[in-house]
Formats: C-alpha cells, sequence, structure tokens
C-alpha cells in the first residue's frame, strides 16, 4: 500500500507544485482547496500524512490539526507557514504537529521532513503488530496463559479497562480473580488513583457498611470521629468488593443505591456525597443459584454483571501449564534464592494428570513447597504434596483419564504404546527375568512372550521356543 498525502492549501499554484512534487518522490497524493473539503477526502480515505496550510479561510490549519488528531490519530500532520506566522507554527507542534516548513520553502527540506513522518508512522505500526503478537503469546499485566480462554479474558480486560463500567470476575477459588481485578485497574487510566478492596465474606452486616460507607462521629459507640468509607477513599479509582455473593442482604441493597445513584451516605450521616468510582466485584459462588434460594438480590447481580469476566479452572487449560509452572517456579526460586532449579520430568507428567481443583494457588503452593524441600536442583516427585503424586498412582492403576476429541485417536497404537510401556517397566522392575515380569502384570509366561514378539521387542539369545516353553 502506497503512503498517503493530502495536500491542504488554498493557493492553486502551490497545491500543484506541492502535488508533482509528492508524486515524484514516490507517494499517493490528493489536494484540497479548503479546511472542510479536506475532512471530506479523509473521511472517505483517511490519508498517513496532512501538509496543510496554517493561514486559511474558514476551517484554518489548527482546525485542521486538531480534527485531524481527534478523528485518526496515527495521522501526521505537517504545517506549511508564511515567514510572519512562525509563532503560529511553535504553537501547532505544542498541539501535536509532526513540524512545519516556512514559505518559500526549500524542496529537499520538504521531502526529509515527510520521510521521517513516515518513518515514525511505520516504527508506530510495527510496534502494533509486535504487541499484539506478544499479547497473543504469553499474557497480560501480571497473568500468565496463552489458551483461547484466557486470551479471551484479556480481550475483555483490554476492552473495559478504561471504561467506568462494571466487571463481575467468576470463577472457582484460586483462578487469578483477584489477579484480574488489579491489573483492570493498573492498566487503565485509573492507576494513578487508589485501588482499594474488601473482603465481604466473613464480616458482619454494620462492619461492612461502616467499611464501605464510612460513619460520623456518633454513630455507633466507639465512633469518636467521622470515618471516610472505602468509596470515598477510592474516589476516582477502583474499589474491589471480593466474595460478593456472601454479602449480606440489608449491606446489597445499600450497595445498589451507591452504585446507581453514585453517592454515598456514612452511617448515622444525614447527607450523601458524589463518588466517581469504578466497581469490580467478584466471586466463586453461583450467584444465579445465589438469587433462586433468596440470599442474593437480582437486581443487584444484574447492575454487577455489565461485563462478566469468566475466569477458566485450570484443568480447562491444561495447555497452559507449563508456562505457569516454568513463571512460578522462576518466581519463587528467585524469592528464596534457588535460581536454576528445575521441575523432574516425573513431576511435569504428575502436573499434567492432575485435576487441580485448587487451581493456579494449589499449583503455587505445590512449587512452593517443593522448592522448600528439594535440597538438589530437581523438585522431584517425593516433594510434591501426597494427593497431586496420588493422582499418578491411581492413573496408573487403571483409572485412566483419558479423552477422545473431535479430531479422533488411533486406538491401535495407543494400546500398542501403553502395553510396550508396562512391558518394559515390567522387565526393569524384574531385571530382566521374563517369569517374574509376566507375574507383575499378572499375565502368563507364555502371553508375556508372545507380546513381546509381537511388539518386536525380540527374544534374546537363549530365550528359544523350547527354552521358553520349558520355563513355563
Ligand atoms: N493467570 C495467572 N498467572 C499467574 N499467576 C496466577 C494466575 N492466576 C492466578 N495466579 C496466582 O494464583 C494465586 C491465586 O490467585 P487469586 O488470588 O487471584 O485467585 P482468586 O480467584 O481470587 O481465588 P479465591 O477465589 O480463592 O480468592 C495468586 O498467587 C496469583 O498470583
Ligand atoms: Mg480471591
Amino acid at each position: 500500500m502506497a503512503d498517503k498525502i493530502l495536500v491542504v492549501d488554498d493557493d492553486l499554484s502551490l497545491r500543484q507544485f506541492l502535488s508533482i512534487m509528492i508524486k515524484r518522490a514516490g507517494y499517493e497524493c490528493r489536494t484540497a482547496s479548503r479546511g472542510e473539503e479536506a475532512l471530506e477526502l479523509m473521511a472517505a480515505d483517511p490519508a498517513d500524512v496532512v501538509v496543510t496550510d496554517l493561514n486559511m479561510d474558514g476551517l484554518d490549519g489548527m482546525d485542521v490539526l486538531r480534527r485531524v488528531h481527534a478523528d485518526w490519530p496515527d495521522t501526521e500532520v505537517v504545517m506549511i507557514t508564511a515567514y510572519a506566522t512562525t509563532e503560529n507554527a511553535v504553537a501547532a507542534m505544542k498541539e501535536g504537529a509532526f513540524d512545519y516548513v516556512v514559505k518559500p520553502f526549500n524542496v529537499d527540506e520538504l521531502k526529509l521532513i515527510l520521510e521521517k513522518a513516515f518513518e515514525k508512522r511505520h516504527l508506530a505500526r510495527e510496534n502494533e503488530t509486535l504487541r499484539e503478537l506478544l499479547s497473543d503469546r504469553f499474557g497480560y499485566a501480571s497473568l500468565v496463559g496463552r489458551s483461547a480462554s484466557m486470551q479471551k479474558v484479556y480481550d475483555l480486560m483490554e476492552r473495559v479497562k478504561d471504561t467506568p463500567i462494571t466487571v463481575l470476575i467468576t470463577g472457582e477459588s484460586g483462578t487469578g480473580k483477584e489477579l484480574v481485578a488489579r491489573a483492570i485497574h493498573f492498566e487503565s487510566d485509573r492507576r494513578e488513583r487508589p485501588f482499594q478492596s474488601i473482603n465481604c465474606g466473613a464480616m458482619p452486616e454494620q462492619l461492612i457498611e461502616s467499611e464501605l460507607f464510612g460513619y460520623v462521629k456518633g454513630a455507633f459507640t466507639g465512633a469518636a470521629k467521622n470515618h471516610d468509607g472505602l468509596f470515598l477513599s477510592a474516589d476516582k479509582g477502583t474499589l474491589f468488593l471480593d466474595e460478593i455473593g456472601e454479602m449480606p442482604l440489608p449491606t446489597q441493597v445499600k450497595l445498589l443505591r451507591a452504585i446507581q445513584e453514585r453517592k454515598v451516605k456514612p452511617v448515622g450521616g444525614v447527607h450523601e456525597q458524589s463518588v466517581d468510582v469504578r466497581i469490580v466485584a467478584a466471586t466463586n459462588r453461583d450467584l444465579d443459584e445465589e438469587i433462586r434460594e433468596g440470599r442474593f438480590r437480582e437486581d443487584l447481580y444484574y447492575r454487577l454483571k455489565v461485563i462478566c469476566i469468566e475466569m477458566p479452572s485450570l484443568r480447562e487449560r491444561l495447555e497452559d501449564l507449563p508456562l505457569l509452572s516454568e513463571h512460578l517456579l522462576q518466581r519463587h526460586a528467585e524469592q528464596l534464592g534457588r535460581e536454576g532449579v528445575a521441575l523432574s520430568s516425573a513431576v511435569q507428567r504428575a502436573f499434567a494428570d492432575y485435576l487441580w481443583p485448587g487451581n493456579v494457588r494449589e499449583l503455587e503452593n505445590a512449587i512452593q513447597r517443593g522448592l522448600a524441600l528439594c535440597s538438589g536442583v530437581e523438585v522431584q516427585l517425593e516433594h510434591l504434596p501426597d494427593e497431586i503424586v496420588g493422582a499418578v498412582q491411581s492413573s496408573q492403576e487403571g483409572d485412566l483419564r483419558v479423552s477422545v476429541g473431535p479430531e479422533g485417536v488411533e486406538m491401535e497404537d495407543l494400546l500398542a504404546t501403553y502395553e510396550r510401556a508396562l512391558l518394559t517397566s515390567a522387565l526393569d522392575a524384574s531385571g530382566g527375568v521374563k517369569k517374574e515380569a509376566a507375574r507383575l502384570l499378572g499375565i502368563s509366561f507364555r502371553s508375556l512372550r508372545y507380546r513381546l514378539q509381537k511388539m518386536g521387542m525380540g527374544l534374546e539369545p537363549g530365550d528359544g521356543d523350547q527354552s521358553g516353553l520349558l520355563d513355563e
């Protein structure tokens, strides 16, 4: 795609001159005689660089600059100005013009400016592609994971972060709900303002209310002076309501009012105060169920879930496990001064076989514990909690978890692989004594020999048919 330039000048001869010069330099060029016309041409087909005269009737160069920046933020604007008005050119630079030339100008000077403008555009485009590539890979903010389900989470976060929209985060325990809430705040344009959070579980009604809305002096025994609640201290920032599913019903009513009216009234007070707070709430409860049971208000639910981010469980995104393990291992190894410690391949297999009911938090705990218990350079199975190792054993005991996807499997090949692995392992365990290997596998010697032959695991010298039969 050719680089496109739009020239705006009320002087016909200058327009023609510029158009010829720009086309000769290899760019695409259109011209407009007025600011209004330029904006119409931009709307029809945006240019990469706009070269505009500063003094024009109607919309002047400054107006063109502002409009173009507002509607096409990636387009660069270059000003042409008469000598007498260079001060205006400086003002234009302050407003974000890329550069300016003073009439009568030198052609090479303008060419150089155009080259630089395009260089900047190309760099910006490359960075954008790079960012997209990167964001498509490993994670977002402090979140790690490249599975499709996490990409969906990042995508939603990116789209809502700079809006004041209320966000509800749902998901099992340990899936990263709090991490997402923090990332939404610290990636947003509210990041310079406070992030306040409160855990609504395990707190009596009166306490949550005075925490959220504040109280006035004398509102209750012990209220010795006025106290701002979290809503006020999070003004222009973010308030994270964790475990919202456990909030007492009367508090839910007050919260709903605060969200709807954007005003709060301290406990014991009479005056309401306006607040601008972005609410992010999280729960691992099924709120539909809570509503059916009469424990959660439906009206509040709909206020909260304007945007709902559903965190996938770890077992739904097992493809992220290697990346997450590596990330958590590095982080904790560094904290413990144990850089370079790795997970043994048996540990990695055990991780892949486990169902992770406690999700990423459980993985993180297992890795921390592994690091603490291992003294060598590898975390081994023996350093893992029993339930994770237990999962490996039970899957070896025939409780094999398999799933056949839409792409199908080669069953015979898979069975053969499994059979070969069992035979090899039994032979290892028996020190190569076949009779013992057969016993370990619960099959007859004849059956073992047949299977070894079938697998091409060959008969060694002295394993001749005769002796084999005798051996039995
Ligand atoms: N995608 C992720 N990338 C890296 N670390 C993660 C990720 N998800 C979770 N963690 C880590 O796992 C731990 C648990 O995460 P978090 O506290 O956000 O979970 P939660 O969903 O709020 O859990 P709960 O419902 O139990 O409160 C934290 O230490 C967090 O840093
Ligand atoms: Mg949490």
